[in-house]
């Protein structure tokens, strides 16, 4: 099997880029990331997600400020939000009349399922990923914006999102700065404790221990209250307000969509 250099070459050299250069992304660059992002795979073909490219700077503004305050977002080029996207199935399906095929009890009721939300999750994320690659090749950076998940009330309203639209991603996206090109990339893991062959393996208290050292040197204090770098995960990630709102919100959601 031939292996093509350069597009490992590019997947092994991204990382994130949270400060771009003022330069617009041209319309022929936009479209044919937009392009290839098209070509991602997606179950069954049926390409359960849309995007919304955000242009208007007011709504980059209070996505900024919705998505935990995170200036960037508002002075990045190219700001994509991935929905998974149920709505457009289901208008399908009503255009379709399936709802004839339920009343004659040949099928189930027609219903946005959790499920469904899970499939057009993975959908949305890959086209997401694929689009992350197409720039990258394009000399472009880019970086996932989570945060999105959360104040889903204040996302729906702001970008009219129908009732089975989740924004699941946000992607911001320009040329990075001289300095963010300089910076190096952030470790990993040690793929041993990522990859097992044939089987589960749970980690041993020692190698748990271990897990997050190469993080230790960006966080050489933990918060207050951290005797770990455990806890300090806990604290800054998982029991943070941000954290706390998109529990919320993605509950909220839920209820809505199920
Ligand atoms: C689902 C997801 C959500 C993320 N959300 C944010 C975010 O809200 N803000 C941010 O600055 N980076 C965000 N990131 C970027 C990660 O922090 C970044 O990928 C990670 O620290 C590894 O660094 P690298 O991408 O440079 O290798 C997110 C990444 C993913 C995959």
């Amino acid at each position: 099997m031939t292996e093509s250099r350069p597009t490992i070459d590019t997947i092994l050299k991204r990382k994130s880029i949270r400060s771009f250069r003022p330069d617009p992304v041209p319309e022929e660059q936009r479209r044919r990331i937009l392009e290839a992002m098209l070509r991602a795979p997606s179950a069954g073909n049926q390409m359960l997600y849309s995007v919304i490219e955000v242009e208007d700077q007011h709504k980059k503004e209070e996505l900024a400020r919705s998505c935990d305050n995170q200036p960037f977002i508002s002075r990045s080029p190219w700001v994509l939000i991935f929905l998974a996207d149920m709505q457009r199935m289901l208008d399908f399906f009503e255009l379709s009349g399936v709802h004839s095929l339920v009343e004659s009890g040949a099928a189930e009721s027609v219903k946005a399922r959790e499920a469904d939300l899970l499939l057009a999750s993975c959908d949305a994320l890959i086209a997401a990923q694929t689009a992350v690659l197409a720039a990258e090749s394009l000399a472009l950076g880019s970086c996932y914006i989570g945060d999105v998940m959360e104040n889903y009330e204040f996302h729906r309203d702001l970008l009219q999102l129908p009732d089975y639209c989740f924004p699941i991603a946000m992607l911001c996206l320009g040329y990075p700065t001289e300095q963010q090109q300089r910076r190096p990339p952030t470790e990993r893991i040690a793929a041993d404790k990522i990859i097992f062959t044939d089987r589960y393996r749970r980690l041993t208290p020692d190698e748990l221990r271990h897990l997050y050292d190469h993080n230790i040197p960006r966080r050489p204090r933990f918060v207050d209250g951290a005797k770990n770098i455990g806890q300090d995960t806990y604290l800054r990630k998982f029991s943070s307000p941000f954290m706390m709102e998109m529990r919320r919100s993605v509950k909220a959601m839920l209820a809505h969509w199920s």
